[in-house]
């Protein structure tokens, strides 16, 4: 993705706002990996998954004796997990002091009144249900987060995270491979261990932290045995960080997206995985010597100063013990099939571009007001009370996302899963390598993505940048989806 130099090279690079204020070294690192806490099912009836959940601040030790207030989801960040075919009855309480929120359940066919949209803000010291039915065939790695108007990505970067799995009836992944969950965030600290404000740099580029964590450590350190294989899930729910991902001294199989697993396996070297996507992998360590989940150097633009260095940051690290008593199984080489959807029955275009406003040149960037920025939809910026396209339940469309801005932007749609088609850049068309759900896609700058998708429930929905702080400056707007 090209750089951005423009407006931005003629400012004033005094001000030290996005300098980072911890170094690396302030966080601990190679702890064993913990699980996130399970939330647990308080229905006896089978098919029923019910529980309480309530977003408010929590205290995170991260460094020893100090304590970083954040937000969690029960203190912190719970998997919930169902099977497919399941009935979800979530009390949620809001109990996050002066900021309504809501629980965005992102990639999930909930029916729209359940998806936490903007428009649905729970007040503080408030509350609702989120009840919905999770049909046969939507097994997926899926999240949840605050979608709240004005306040998602802060809410999000202060800590608030979840993880979906919808489990298959069936699942052809052999069980001896485990199930690891691996969220990864983000988070940049002030000196007295509080999570520091977004600056102006930020709003424009996305947030970047100092540190990225895996299920909350830096780079924790799990045991396996020479000759094992793992199947991990990664979600990356950072606001703004593209990840890169390779194993080093590992082999890493694709078996699955965002929307479940693929067809059949894919063998991949590296893994661009953008703010919002997920992959489930299967690891095999069949070398000697420690293997390591770390991250590749990736240009993704960057507007001003303060651009961070992405690669080769570790976040999990092996170490063998011992050998296995006897070899594991293989994997299947179908896991599924995915019907194409076909025949659009209209194509509609989206257009990403950015606005830097007028009489930016010169001035000093720590100070610049966010309201110069803006980052649009066909031109437009959000507005929650705008229709900005209509569409019908059951109808494939064609949908092509333009990117005429200088950065790469991962393009999100709720309420279903989409099949990417193919790719344009430079003239060049290509077709996408296997059929896959995606939730997700990320677009970089002069490419064109296009995607077939169908929403099978009303009601309206959102679709935006999932660099949560572009979300903010306007890149959102909403379909409607008649019945
Ligand atoms: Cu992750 Cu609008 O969502
Ligand atoms: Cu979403
Ligand atoms: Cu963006």
């Amino acid at each position: 993705a090209a750089q951005m130099n423009h407006d931005m090279s003629t400012m004033n690079h005094g001000a030290q706002s996005n300098e980072p204020t911890t170094s690396l070294l302030d966080l601990p690192e190679g702890q064993p990996l913990r699980e996130l806490p399970r939330l647990a099912n308080q229905s006896a009836t089978p098919g029923l998954f019910k529980a309480s959940i309530t977003a408010g601040p929590m205290n995170a030790r991260l460094i020893e004796g100090i304590d970083t207030p954040m937000l969690g989801y029960n203190g912190g960040n719970p998997v919930i997990e169902v099977t497919e075919g399941d009935r979800v009855e979530l009390d949620f309480t809001n109990d996050i002091p002066d900021e309504p929120t809501t629980i965005h359940w992102h990639g999930m066919p909930v029916p729209a009144d359940q998806d936490g949209n903007p428009m649905d803000a729970v007040a503080p010291g408030g509350g609702r249900s989120y009840v919905f039915d999770l049909p046969s065939g939507s097994a997926a790695p899926y999240w949840f987060h605050p979608h709240p108007h004005e306040f998602t990505a802060e809410q999000v970067y202060r800590g608030l995270a979840g993880v979906f799995l919808v489990k298959p009836k069936a699942d052809p992944i052999p069980a001896a491979y485990g199930d690891t969950v691996l969220l990864l965030t983000d988070i940049r600290l002030a000196a007295d261990g509080t999570v520091t404000p977004n600056t102006p740099v930020d709003l424009m580029n996305g947030r970047i932290g100092d540190h990225v964590l895996t299920n909350g450590q830096r780079n924790p350190k799990i045991e396996v045995r020479a000759g094992e294989r793992r199947r991990f899930r990664l979600i990356n729910a950072t606001n703004a960080r593209f990840l890169c991902l390779a194993f080093e001294n590992a082999r890493m199989t694709v078996i699955g997206t965002d929307g479940g697993l693929l067809e059949s396996p894919v063998a991949a070297d590296e893994i661009l995985l953008t703010p919002g996507e997920r992959v489930e992998i299967v690891a095999a360590f069949d070398s000697p010597g420690p293997a390591t989940l770390t991250t590749l150097e990736y240009d993704r633009g960057w507007m001003g100063p303060g651009k961070p260095d992405e690669s080769r940051l570790a976040l999990l690290t092996t170490s063998i013990a011992g050998d296995l008593a006897e070899p594991m199984p293989n994997l299947p080489r179908e896991l599924r099939t995915i019907p194409a959807l076909t025949n659009p029955a209209v194509t509609r275009r989206f257009v990403l571009s950015e606005e830097m406003g007028g009489g930016m040149e010169g001035v000093d960037h720590s100070s610049m007001p966010a309201a110069g920025m803006k980052f649009l939809i066909n031109g437009a910026s959000f507005d929650m009370n705008r229709i900005d396209t209509v569409s019908k339940v059951g109808q494939v469309e064609l949908w092509e996302i333009v990117n005429d801005a200088d950065m790469d932007h991962p393009f999100h749609i709720h309420g279903t899963q989409f099949q990417v088609i193919e790719r344009e850049l430079g003239g060049v068309v290509s077709q996408a390598p296997y059929p896959a759900w995606k939730d997700t896609v990320n677009v970089v700058p002069g490419e064109t993505v296009r995607v077939l998708l169908r929403q099978e429930l009303p009601g309206t929905r959102m679709y935006h940048c999932h660099i949560l702080e572009h979300e903010k400056l306007g890149m959102m707007g909403i379909v409607d989806v008649q019945a």
